[in-house]
This record gives structure tokens, sequence and C-alpha cells, in this order.
């Protein structure tokens, strides 16, 4: 399994975390792709991808970046303690749907990001490829293969059966509200025009919250992140805690990457920070050679799930 494991350095410029070897571009978890920075600061652009198609052009490079900015500048605008309190209290409801982890995988496939149309790679196999490589490395640890393939699935809030989230409050970097937003945050310079700038006990360091009171009590900017570790919670999975705080946490960068707002941790998260790394190794937005082939790993996967999950969730 050819999946890319190197921690990427911490000074990258915008957000870009996933290097693919062989087309010298960066991926988005959201799956936006973004064209590398040279040390010059100018874009490399990529000339072929990894099934061996031309990139479309430069200017098709550009649009994407364009594309990613506009979608960091709208959830840095929208994603606010007042917004993140109504999407907690809507989708705890978990009225949506009936289903098992495994349909919902499959329904993930539904999930087009049309943003990137040289990553045709289905979601699920994202998933699985992700999953795989980590049981391959972690044998005994059969929760974090599990974890691995539930991660992304809150991605169906970008589904007309979830309400069809936009894509900014589904995707992208999360980071915590009610208090400063850190430097280290994508694009954070849209973060001016947030209403939340405009209350000054959301402003400080610790804003609204104490030191030390653990990410359980810190308010995240809502996406696929936070929904799906709702919807395990909610159901009465068995998955340890660190599984919970994986699948919560996937995408704050802020805290993984640049080790900011490390202050509002309990001593439980910085135990459950450490598999936040090691998964984060794995969880690469992989336009990998290797295919995976899911009816063969499936019978694995589904005893996973019914070891941890009930047969029916309600989402
Ligand atoms: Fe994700
Ligand atoms: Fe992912």
């Amino acid at each position: 399994m050819t999946i890319l494991i190197e921690q990427p350095p911490l000074e990258f410029g915008i957000g870009e975390k996933e290097t693919c070897d062989d087309t010298n571009e960066l991926v988005l978890d959201g799956g936006f792709m973004m064209p590398k920075l040279e040390s010059d600061g100018k874009f490399a652009a990529p000339e072929i991808n990894s099934f061996g198609n031309s990139f479309r052009d430069y200017n098709a490079e550009s649009e994407r970046q364009k594309t990613v900015e506009e979608f960091y500048r709208l959830n840095h605008i929208n994603q606010t303690v007042e917004f993140v309190k109504k999407m907690r209290e809507e989708y705890r409801k978990l009225d949506k749907l009936e289903m098992s982890i495994w349909e919902c995988c499959e329904l993930l496939n539904d999930v087009v990001d049309d943003s990137d149309p040289d990553l045709d790679e289905p979601q699920i196999e994202h998933l699985l490829q992700t999953a795989e490589a980590i049981r391959k490395d972690y044998p005994d640890d059969d929760w974090l293969h599990l974890t691995a393939l539930i991660h992304d699935l809150g991605k169906v809030l970008l589904l007309p059966q979830f309400g069809e989230l936009p894509q900014w409050a589904v995707v992208g970097d999360t980071f915590p509200l009610g208090c400063a937003f850190d430097e280290s945050i994508v694009h954070h310079k849209y973060f001016k025009t947030n209403p939340d700038i405009q209350n000054p006990s959301y402003n400080t360091k610790n804003g609204i919250y104490q030191e030390g009171c653990g990410l359980e009590n810190v308010l995240m900017s809502f996406g696929h992140d936070d929904y799906m570790y709702l919807v395990a919670k909610e159901n009465g999975t068995t998955l340890p805690s660190a599984a919970l705080f994986v699948i919560r946490y996937h995408s704050f960068y802020p805290l993984h990457r640049a080790g900011a707002y490390t202050h509002l941790m309990n001593e439980e998260d910085k135990e459950n920070l450490k598999w936040l790394h090691i998964f984060n190794k794995y969880d690469l937005y992989s336009k990998s050679k290797v295919r995976v082939d899911i009816e063969e790993v499936k019978p694995y996967y589904l005893s996973l799930i019914e070891k941890y999950f009930p047969a029916k969730l309600r989402w």
C-alpha cells in the first residue's frame, strides 16, 4: 500500500497539508487541491495527476486557489458561537435518517466535490485506504481501524437528505469559537468580518473558557468532525475516548499541526492527542496508486462495526 506518511513541515502557507509525491500538489480534507508553494512563494503547477492525465492549465490551478480562498472567507465569516450552537442543537436531534455505518459509507460515495474534477477517487476508497494503512502498522488497535473508516462520514451533511449544507459548514479546518482566533488558522485575515470579533468576551486567549477546561467544553466550528462525533456518541458507540477524540478533532489543524489552543486541553485530551497525531499521518486524501478491494476487506470492517456500534444508527 503506497500511502505517504512523512509528516509535512509546519511552515506551510495556506492550509495545505497533504502532498502527493508525484503531482506536487496539496490536498485539503474537503477534497480541494492546491498547488504547492515554492520557496519563492510562487505556486508550482503540477503537470500530471496520478492517473496520468494532464491538469488542465495554470489558469485552472489559480481558479482552484481562488475557490479555496473563497471557501475559507465564507467559513470564517459565518462560523460564530451562535451558528455553532444552532447547528449542534439541530443535528444532535438525529432525526434525518436511520442507517448502518456501512450504509453510510456507501451513501458517502454520492458526495461529489465539484471543486475538484481531478480527484476521481470515491470517498469510500479514501476511508478504506486510510483504515488499511493504519491496520498494517497498528494491527492490534482495531478501534483505530474503525475510526479511520468512519472519520469522514459526517460529510453526508452535504447531501439533500441532511439539509445539503454548504461546504463551508461541512469541510475545511476547524477552530474554537468563543475565544481569540489563533494566527495559525488558515486565512486568518477573513476573521476580521466575523461578528464574534465585536464581542470583547470572545476575544481574549481564554475567552469564555477556563484554562485547562478540556476540549469537550469548547465550541468548535461546525462541520463533519463534530457531526460524526455526535452521531457516534448519541448512538451509544463503545469506541474508546481516543476514537471519539480523533473523529471530533481530525480537522483541528491549529491544534494538531500548529500546537495552538493547548491551554484549553485537560489531561485526557493530552493523552488522546497522541493518537490524533498518529491518525493524521494516515489521513491523506491520497490519490493513491493502490486501490483497495472493497469486497475483500468488507467482512473485516463489518465485524468491527458490529463490535462497536448498533446495527442501525440514528443520523
Ligand atoms: Fe475529514
Ligand atoms: Fe479524511
